[in-house]
């Protein structure tokens, strides 16, 4: 089947339907879903949750002002959610990578797990299958919540930045996944994930640290000019990273997290 395929008016309807979407905002090509969506939010008022999809997505960003390569092949989508208080949107990374990890799972069949990289980040072995920008303009009721995941792409075509370091379910698997398919089942996870999160249920946090890539892991912690090396001790109620040094446990709310060993 060919990409463009993938996304026919039934299949949208379909998926639409299935999920309660107000609404699917559908682009064959796009720079970022997430700007779009951002647009969308500055200029109206948003029937949530909607979607911004694309077929392919040329433009895209993700956390610290990194690119997200992605192409044919691959998932790139926009979920726009209604409001959290502030407080807890720091962790709606978190809260949103279990519900794609749950999904992502379903797939896997013989291989092993998908991992969470805090704060925002799966990982399939040693390698970045998907990622996840959360964000929001102030004074409006919306939030946006962009995700990139690796289908059917093959990794080795990929820029030399992303190749040594990405993988795509087709690249472990050795399959083409329909991508409709996966859509639908990571945004019912999405969707789910975040219902139990706006009702107070906690059990999203034990996945996370189930699933944590970096847990028990010397890690370097980088902000801004600084960077620091520690063991990561997990992750704590409020979604923050704890790293512990010589000279105790440090919680960690920002930074770029490298794995060292
Ligand atoms: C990251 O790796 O830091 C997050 C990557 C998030 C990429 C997705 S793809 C769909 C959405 N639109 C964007 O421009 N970025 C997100």
């Amino acid at each position: 089947m060919l990409n463009s395929e993938n996304w026919t008016p039934d299949a949208l309807r379909g998926l639409q339907r299935y999920l309660g979407l107000k609404e699917i905002d559908y682009y064959p090509q796009i720079d970022s879903t997430n700007s779009t969506a951002l647009t969308r939010i500055r200029g109206e008022s948003i029937d949530t949750p909607m979607l911004v999809l694309a077929n392919e997505q040329v433009a895209g960003r993700g956390r610290s002002d990194n690119q997200w390569w992605s192409t044919t092949g691959a998932l790139t989508f926009s979920l726009v959610i209604s409001l959290h208080p502030p407080e807890r949107v720091q962790m709606l990374p978190l809260v949103m990578g279990v519900g794609v990890a749950r999904a992502l799972n379903e797939f896997r069949g013989r291989h092993s797990e998908v991992h969470l990289k805090w704060p925002n980040d799966l990982f399939w072995g040693e390698r970045k299958l998907a990622g996840l920008l959360v964000e929001s303009v102030s004074g409006k009721d919306a939030l946006v919540v962009g995700c990139g995941i690796n289908v059917n792409q093959r990794m080795e075509e990929a820029p030399e930045d992303f190749r040594h370091h990405s993988i795509s379910m087709y690249d472990r698997c050795g399959e083409m996944f329909q991508l409709p398919k996966v859509l639908e089942r990571v945004l019912w996870h999405m969707l789910r994930v975040d219902d139990e999160f706006r009702r107070g249920e906690t059990g999203w946090q034990s996945e996370f640290r189930k699933a944590c890539w970096l847990t028990g892991h010397i890690v370097q912690v980088k902000q801004g000019e600084q960077a620091w090396v520690g063991r990561c001790v997990g992750i704590d109620d409020h979604g923050q990273l704890t790293v512990e040094t010589e000279q105790g446990v440090t919680v960690v709310s920002s930074g770029t997290i490298r794995r060292m060993g």
